[in-house]
């Protein structure tokens, strides 16, 4: 039986376009609404019975894109948003982009055609119009944990540049001067927020930023212990990290212990995200927390409510707070002088 991809494919438009056509919500250029019906007929393809019941609006099934499955910060994220769902009578398809644009836009166009009554993306990057297959189709999206170029999307997000000044002036105020920072992609607004924070208390602390100090790349655990390995490793090495994300802290947790360096009295350190076991171990590790079921249920509770008003709406940026839970991997190693 033919599906909704066989006729894109065999129209060769997208699988959104396929679905404006069948469901008639947005215009279509004639010679391609030609070349879409001529695909339908060759294929014979029929609309499955769940297909016309999301088409007629029935659908009541949210969609949410996250950017990576393996990592824990988004399980709580995804419990946010579904128990917000459940809640309203809604449930979800969870799609995994793995931080990877073009899959990004092959689930984004997957949801389309399965007409989901809403959409909640966590963006691979700020790229504009990213989230435009949906409002072509008329289904309410907005974007949380970063943000996209889109002046119409509705955004819910945590105050990452804060979250990182706080993070670095403490550094600075426990006496640490060379501090280096491994942050994520720069195409991401979690990345770059959490760099520019870093940058402005340092200067606020008097020291100058060194580029030489900065490293920036995926935020995976690979990535995370070879940049903290090249600051460890400096002639004139670091005196603190700065890590932007619980993968990449892993990262740089295993370099310093594969250079069997003491945790803070070789190298202190600070992470963006908490990490379930920060407090336990030998060294309870400092974090940046991010409410982040809060983040998942704010962005469900914002969605639903577009999807009541519709286009009504004004657009809307939610920030929320994240907050500094000082503990042993970033104290002082001197005791500092009165
Ligand atoms: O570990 C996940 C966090 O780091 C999220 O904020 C994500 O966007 C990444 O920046």
């Amino acid at each position: 039986m033919s599906t909704i991809q066989d006729v894109a494919k065999y129209a060769g438009v997208s699988i959104s376009t396929v679905s404006r056509v069948l469901n008639g919500t947005a215009r279509v250029n004639p010679d391609v609404m030609v070349r879409v019906r001529t695909a339908i007929e060759a294929l014979n393809y029929q609309p499955s019975r769940a297909a016309r019941a999301l088409r007629s609006n029935q659908s009541s099934i949210i969609g949410l894109l996250i950017t990576d499955i393996q990592n824990p910060f988004f399980t709580a994220l995804v419990r946010g948003v579904e128990d917000v769902a459940q809640r309203n009578g809604y449930s979800l398809i969870l799609c995994n982009s793995d931080e990877n644009p073009l899959k990004e836009q092959q689930y984004i166009e997957v949801l389309c055609s399965q007409r989901v009554a809403g959409a909640i993306v966590v963006p691979t990057r700020e790229q504009a119009h990213s989230l435009q297959p949906f409002r072509e189709l008329g289904i309410p999206a907005l974007a949380v944990d970063r943000r996209v170029k889109d002046p119409d999307i509705d955004t819910v997000v945590v105050d990452n540049q804060r979250g990182a000044y706080e993070a670095v002036k403490h550094l600075c105020a426990n006496g640490y001067q060379r501090i280096g920072v491994v942050t994520g992609p720069q195409t991401t607004t979690t990345g770059r927020e959490r760099l520019l924070g870093y940058r402005r208390a340092l200067i606020e602390s008097g020291i100058t930023p060194d580029p030489q100090l900065e490293r920036q790349g995926p935020f995976k655990m690979a990535a995370g212990q070879q940049f903290a390995g090249e600051l460890l490793d400096l002639d004139e090495p670091v005196d603190a990290l700065f890590v932007a994300n619980n993968l990449l802290t892993i990262g740089a947790l295993e370099a310093i212990s594969m250079r069997n360096m003491r945790i803070p009295e070789d190298i202190a350190i600070v992470a963006f995200d908490d990490i379930p076991w920060a407090a336990l171990g030998s060294v309870s590790l400092t974090t940046v927390t991010q409410p982040v079921y809060e983040l998942g249920s704010t962005a469900a509770l914002r969605l639903f409510q577009r999807m009541q008003k519709g286009a009504s709406f004004t657009r809307q940026e939610i920030v929320l707070s994240p907050t500094l839970h000082v503990r042993n991997s970033s104290q002082p190693r001197q005791p500092l002088l009165a």
